[in-house]
């Protein structure tokens, strides 16, 4: 029996099996714990069962020396330092493949939503603004025949491009096209890279202004590949149509931050796996990965 950490509670019936196994404590909070606490309580674990909201880092290491495994509930390994746990022979699992559709499926629905100006015929509806069928108001953008440009042609972005096919969408990506190509022909841009030290700020201010003005940006993979400020800047100056954003930076972004001041910007807080299926299945992967390496064996996904 090995001690084990997991960082939340995460749902689905397969968390049981690493609990049967293992001597298991898991966080019982809604909030994630902070990095003291992070700390504290990975001294004498040997599998961690991480989220995106914790940063595993050299400190982190460093407090939890009988570490053998680490498996983190998600696809993207950001928050980890993987150099250092390479260094260290520790395995990092990760959970792609189970949720590709549903973050497909969130991307479309944020770029339907942003071009038909939903939440804003919504807001009327609901404020008592819409007092009957009027000609020129509440007019979007088409999406059927338009072009979408998809940075980042891993899983999700091939699995985006699928649902754009049935759109009869135009579509340019990454791994044919230039970025900046990309940037100047698209109606719609969408993200699907990893956030590396090359994504940060790859959408910065020049390649906003790339960007047509009638364009529309949707992000559904890490916050910080967008400069925020840039961004804020660009909706402002209409620079660029609207944004929708499912990742933010910082994430969350606090109330009265000026980015949700900018116009035609859609946010909703990270739910790209968030459906009771995906999510499920993650559990799964998860806890495959950490009973795996616990047991000497290869992970079924390891990022590392
Ligand atoms: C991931 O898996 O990286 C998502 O952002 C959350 O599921």
């Amino acid at each position: 029996m090995a001690r084990c950490f997991v960082t939340r509670r995460i749902p689905g019936p397969a968390l049981d099996r690493l609990i049967d196994a293992h001597d298991v404590e898991v966080w019982p909070h809604r909030l994630p714990p902070t990095s003291d606490e992070l700390r504290e309580h990975v001294a004498g674990v040997e599998g961690l069962l991480s989220l995106l909201t914790d940063t595993v880092d050299e400190a982190l290491l460093d407090a939890a020396p009988d570490l053998r495994a680490i498996s983190n509930y998600a696809v993207g390994t950001d928050n980890v330092d993987l150099e250092a746990a390479t260094a260290r022979g520790i395995p990092v699992g990760n959970t792609p493949d189970v949720l590709t559709d549903a973050t497909a499926d969130l991307a479309f629905a944020l770029l339907l939503a942003l071009a038909r100006r939903l939440p804003e015929g919504e807001r009327d509806v609901r404020e008592g603004q819409w007092v009957t069928f009027e000609p020129d108001r509440n007019l979007g953008a088409e999406v059927t025949g338009a072009t979408l440009g998809i940075v980042g042609f891993g899983r999700i972005g091939k699995a985006v491009a699928r649902r754009a096919e049935g759109f009869g969408m135009e579509i340019l990506h990454t791994g044919d096209v230039e970025l900046e190509e990309l940037l100047e022909r698209s109606d719609f841009v969408t993200l699907h890279c990893p956030l590396t030290p090359e994504t940060r700020h790859l959408i910065d201010a020049a390649a906003l202004a790339r960007m047509k003005a009638t364009a529309l940006l949707v992000n559904t993979a890490r916050g910080p590949i967008v400069d925020p400020a840039a961004l804020e800047r660009a909706l402002h100056e209409r620079a660029i149509a609207g944004a929708a954003l499912d990742v933010t930076d910082p994430e969350p972004l606090p109330a009265d931050h000026p980015l949700l001041e900018a116009p035609n910007l859609l946010v909703v807080p990270h739910v790209g796996s968030a459906t009771v299926r995906t999510r499920h299945k993650m559990t799964e992967l998860a806890v495959d990965n950490l009973l795996a390496a616990l047991a000497g064996e290869p992970m079924p996904h390891q990022a590392n």
